[in-house]
């Protein structure tokens, strides 16, 4: 599905960073540090951050939009390392990572729940993790995200799978979000900036 969607012509979510992670970037991750994008598609996040000076590798299960996301490194004149591999059973490391960015990282539950878990012992003290997806309340606005609830998150649900990170904030809100073709307004998310101690 995503291999077929990232063969469109373009970037089908833009080429500019996501809204949340512009503006909590530099406030939040360390300096220069090394960041893990996850679910990272045609690189639009990971390059706004490698651009910033950021060590950045993106993981993806998509061949196609990781190959994208070089092109644009490329353009942009940074490298940016990716990984293909499924989230299911890439290997995130222990004390690996100074930030872990996980933008519209929708998967099964349990997955997501392993994964999270896995997040929060591969932070190294003082990384940070920032968030953002839809939350299930996006089902009735329709403009954008996953087709049913299982694959969205709750702060209730999230919170207790980071367990072990500090929570320096975290919301479900409303926001307008405007990127590419397939995510196109008024929109129910989470976004959170947690801390390992
Ligand atoms: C909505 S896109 C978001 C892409 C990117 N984070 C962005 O904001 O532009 C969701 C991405 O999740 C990836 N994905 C979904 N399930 C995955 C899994 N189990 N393992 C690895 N990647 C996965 C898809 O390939 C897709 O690139």
């Amino acid at each position: 599905m995503w291999n077929q969607r990232y063969s469109e012509a373009g970037f089908v979510y833009g080429t500019e960073p996501n809204d949340f992670l512009a503006a909590t970037a530099e406030r939040y991750l360390p300096p220069k540090g090394e960041i893990l994008c996850l679910a990272e598609g045609e690189g639009r996040n990971a390059v706004f951050l490698a651009r910033l000076g950021f060590r950045v590798t993106g993981v993806d299960s998509s061949a196609v939009g990781l190959e994208k996301a070089q092109g644009l490194a490329e353009q942009h004149g940074v490298d940016i390392r990716t990984v293909v591999a499924d989230l299911g059973d890439f290997d995130l490391g222990v004390e690996r990572w100074d930030g872990i960015v996980s933008i519209w990282c929708h998967t099964p539950s349990a997955l997501r729940a392993r994964l999270h878990r896995s997040a929060v012992a591969a932070l190294r003290p003082g990384g940070v993790l920032l968030l953002e997806s839809y939350t299930p309340k996006q089902l009735e606005y329709k403009t954008g995200g996953p087709p049913t609830a299982e694959l969205m998150m709750t702060l209730a649900a999230v919170r207790e799978e980071l367990d072990g990170l500090e929570f320096v904030d975290a919301e479900e809100k409303l926001r307008e979000v405007h990127e590419g073709k397939y995510h196109h307004g008024l929109s129910a998310v989470l976004q959170i900036v947690a801390r390992k101690p």
